[in-house]
């Protein structure tokens, strides 16, 4: 007898209270039922209650890995990030996210893999397949179009079915067909006019109907409207809490069939029967580092090289304040409590290379720190210098999208007085998305080492000293300015709708369509 069956001992009461959460990570407490938890990936396990956040190895982002083009790499992450699950007895991991790269400056693209619909859904794929090999479950989302963060919760995206079906509903479709997601969940936005908590298009008409789901559909946290709605339109559980007096109104007053909520019951009680066989088991923590440190290393690209790549061993002068603290994720929901910092100069030392390190500026700010600079500046000349680059850290996050694509002021300037006295410049970046690149003449080569995860600076530094061949391509369109992008026209603007004027030329659809010039293609990557 499956847990489903049970259905029929359930009260309308005990159904109703099934169908939304307990708590923020938590499915409902119910008699014998067995309760199941959720947490965030997808860069490592973001478990964080009563204000206290375990540590986990922080994983390379989403669209850092998306660089390596290997799907088993991308398995491998998701399989290691589902033994942190086990450990804690999560049953669900609330990734991966494959939502489309419509606009370069989407605050949470790091967290998605690109701006095509088959890279995005092969690599989704890999993942959920790496974690639902381990007997977790994985949770694709934000279906569907959530693809900026200005006015998330309110927004509506109004998309022609061309686009809709070719580019934002596409890489959800791979996913689910190749790897069958213990979940899908949906995003806050709208989509042509209804909210997708209560979308009966996408969650029953295409993901039931067409697409032959059967897994479990949950909301954004929060992000239900109105809850008899949502279970009408095929929304199984509202996390992480919602009503339960108006549901049993409704049922009460006809406006809620009891069928209508078994419906829901029913995938909430599969969905805890495979939960409820997960098993706590140890975690080997040299696995875990090893895995993030290898496949941060495949997702290494390198822009630029005049010959200056690989280093031999002579004297190198490292700025940046980055080098010794590695900016390795971005902030929201997805942002893990990292074992330890990342240090590219704990690793030159502890790799016994010649070289002297001066910060030049100070992390998160804007403001030159004059006696850095002059410090870096007045021990550069003549030498060959490995200059590190990154955006604030709160540049990248959840919640509200990127105003520019600019690195701070203070490194430019450092970077253009460098340019001056130094030999030759070796640039490497640790941002999740597309920065402005106007600066790469006075650059001998760039590395983009993305958001590396806190086991980055291994693989870098054997790429620097030819150990590693560096084998990352972009998986999105670096454009030169913001003002070149289709989607520019309606993007994050302060208003409901969001006009994907667009259709299907998003990314390199477009820069190649319309021969817009770019700074790095799609697919760009030197060896
Ligand atoms: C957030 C995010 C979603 C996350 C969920 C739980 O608002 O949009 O990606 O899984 O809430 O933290």
């Amino acid at each position: 007898m499956s847990l489903s069956d049970k259905i029929n001992e359930l009260t309308i009461e005990q159904k109703i209270i099934l169908q939304t959460g307990k708590d923020i990570l938590r499915t409902a407490k119910i008699a014998e039922i067995p309760q199941a938890m959720m947490v965030d990936g997808p860069h490592g396990l973001r478990l964080c209650e009563n204000g206290k956040t375990t540590p986990q190895v922080a994983f390379p982002s989403l669209s850092t890995i998306a660089n390596s083009w290997n799907r088993e790499a991308v398995w491998k992450m998701g399989e290691a990030i589902a033994r942190q699950c086990q450990k804690q007895t999560v049953a669900l991991l609330l990734a991966p996210g494959v939502n489309i790269k419509r606009h370069v400056l989407c605050g949470r693209n790091f967290e998605y893999f690109s701006e095509d619909p088959f890279l995005a859904g092969e690599l989704g794929a890999a993942y959920v397949m790496g974690v639902q090999s381990t007997g977790i479950g994985a949770c694709v989302k934000h279906f569907a179009a959530n693809n900026q963060e200005s006015g998330r919760l309110a927004t509506n995206s109004v998309i022609d079915e061309k686009a809709l079906r070719e580019i934002y509903l596409a890489p959800f479709e791979r996913v689910i067909k190749k790897a069958k997601p213990w979940a899908v969940m949906c995003s806050y936005n709208a989509v042509n006019g209804e909210y997708s908590s209560q979308n009966k298009k996408l969650l029953t008409d295409i993901l039931r109907k067409e697409w032959d789901y059967e897994g479990l559909t949950i909301s954004d946290w929060w992000s239900v409207d109105d809850r008899i709605e949502s279970i009408k339109a095929g929304l199984d559980l509202e996390m992480p809490r919602g009503e339960t007096r108006k549901l049993l109104n409704a049922v009460k007053e006809n406006k809620l069939a009891e069928a209508e909520l078994d419906t829901c019951c029913r995938h909430i009680l599969d969905f805890l029967e495979k939960a409820d066989k997960i098993t706590q088991t140890k975690i080997d923590p040299d696995g875990q580092k090893k895995v993030a440190a290898e496949v941060a290393a495949e997702s290494v690209v390198l822009l630029k090289n005049d010959g200056i790549l690989p280093f031999t061993d002579d004297h190198i002068v490292v700025v940046g304040s980055y080098a010794d603290t590695c900016r390795i994720g971005g902030k929201g929901s997805s942002e893990v409590k990292p074992l330890q910092k990342d240090s590219v100069i704990k690793q030159l030392k502890s790799a016994g290379k010649s070289f002297e390190y001066y910060p030049g500026y100070i992390i998160n700010s804007e403001k030159t720190n004059r006696r850095y600079e002059s410090e870096a500046i007045n021990n550069s000349k003549g030498k060959t210098v490995l200059f590190f680059m990154a955006d604030p850290d709160l540049s990248e996050a959840e919640s509200y999208d990127r105003e520019n694509m600019s690195l701070p002021l203070c490194q430019l300037r450092l970077l253009n007085k460098l340019s001056l006295v130094a030999k030759n410049i070796v640039v490497v970046l640790q941002c999740g998305a597309p920065v402005d690149c106007a600066w790469s003449k006075m650059a001998n080569a760039i590395l983009l080492q993305g958001l590396a995860g806190e086991y980055g600076s291994e693989g870098l530094t054997k790429i620097l000293y030819g150990e590693l061949s560096p084998s990352g391509k972009l998986a999105e369109t670096w454009p030169l300015t913001i003002g070149s992008q289709a989607s520019d026209s309606d993007f994050a603007q302060k208003k409901r709708n969001v006009f994907y004027k667009e259709s299907i030329y998003v990314g390199y659809r477009y820069f190649d369509s319309a021969r817009i010039r770019i700074a790095f293609p799609f697919g760009f990557g030197l060896s």
